[in-house]
């Protein structure tokens, strides 16, 4: 069968991706599958060979020529975060040619993307979230409403990215301006959140040999204010794997976190993350294209649980094809 493993995008996030889809690349058996290794960038669309040779992809039909053999693929492994990957675009144009994918279907992607659309959703599951206050670009802004409602510190994020790019923890009123604007770097929606004072739990879920799966947890404990970019890539955090937390709490949380991946009707990998606020667990957001570099979280859960990188992508494409 051939895979094209796609990565890039044509967020911030391009970077990480491109790591997390060769680690991808890497980890997948040669004997068992072709693999080809696939950028997908604002500027181009290419298939990238070992010798860093590229070949354009017909945007048609998503065909590569290689020395006048073309080449077709049976099944994509999405590891693109962010636009327009993780956010259900490409799965839907997928979907129109008739190529499977490793994701959920694009509804559930771009569901899930939007922050403030997802935690609604599993509001209305009884699932708890942070109470918070939404800004599309253009609208006028009332620092001393957004305060009243969701107090100081407070959590302003762009509402459709990733990695933490464009989040800040102003805790201040004068600070929410300069957060407003650096969001709106990156996205034209902002959410801002309550700082929930707890314990920060992310849980990988996904579709194991066809059952939900939840994987060993991890605790983020990080030497910055928040689990920024910094604390996320540049080593400033330790992540804790399994969680130090009760077996009562960890199977409230094993509860909640598989809840919560049927009631988006996910499929694939997710990894969610979860506030702990008096050993309640509060949904912050989920992630569909999660990270799979070596600094990242569902590589170190898998480990934990014992299952190898290249079982996990295997289970994937299987996962995919049948
Ligand atoms: N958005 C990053 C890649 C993550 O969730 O791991
Ligand atoms: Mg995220």
């Amino acid at each position: 069968k051939n895979i094209a493993i796609i990565m890039g995008g044509y967020s911030s996030e391009a970077n990480i991706s491109l790591k997390s889809g060769t680690v991808v690349y890497e980890n997948i058996s040669k004997e068992i599958y072709n693999t080809y290794k696939v950028h997908i960038l604002k500027n181009k669309w290419v298939l990238v060979d070992d010798n860093n040779q590229e070949f354009p992809i017909n945007k048609h039909d998503f065909t590569a020529e290689i020395n006048r053999k073309k080449i077709s693929f049976d099944c994509v492994f999405n590891a693109i975060h962010g636009h327009p990957g993780e956010d259900g675009t490409l799965l839907a144009y997928f979907k129109l040619i008739g190529l499977k994918h490793t994701s959920a279907p694009f509804y559930q992607m771009a569901l899930t993307f939007n922050k403030r659309d997802c935690l609604s959703v599993v509001k209305q599951y009884g699932i708890k979230t942070a109470t918070s206050y939404y800004i599309d670009k253009g609208d006028e802004i009332n620092i001393h409403e957004i305060v009243s409602k969701v107090g100081l510190p407070c959590f302003v994020k762009p509402n459709n990215a990733g990695s933490s790019f464009g989040i800040s923890k102003p805790k201040t009123t004068e600070e929410i301006t300069p957060a407003i604007e650096k969001a709106f770097k990156e996205d034209t929606q902002i959410l801002i959140e309550e700082f929930l004072d707890g314990p920060e739990i992310t849980i990988g879920v996904l579709n194991f040999k066809g059952e939900i799966k939840v994987l060993p947890m991890t605790e983020i404990v990080t030497e910055n204010d928040f689990f920024d970019y910094e604390a996320k890539y540049l080593g400033k955090s330790e992540e804790i794997t399994p969680a130090r937390i009760s077996d009562e709490i960890h199977k409230k949380l094993k509860k909640t976190a598989s809840q919560v991946y049927k009631i988006l009707n996910m499929s694939g990998f997710s990894r969610a993350e979860y506030i702990l606020v008096n050993n309640e667990p509060y949904f912050l957001e989920i992630n569909t294209v999660p990270g799979l570099t070596d600094a990242s979280l569902i590589p170190q859960q898998a480990a934990a649980a014992g299952i190898s990188l290249e079982e996990l992508f295997h289970n994937a494409i299987e996962m995919a094809l049948n």
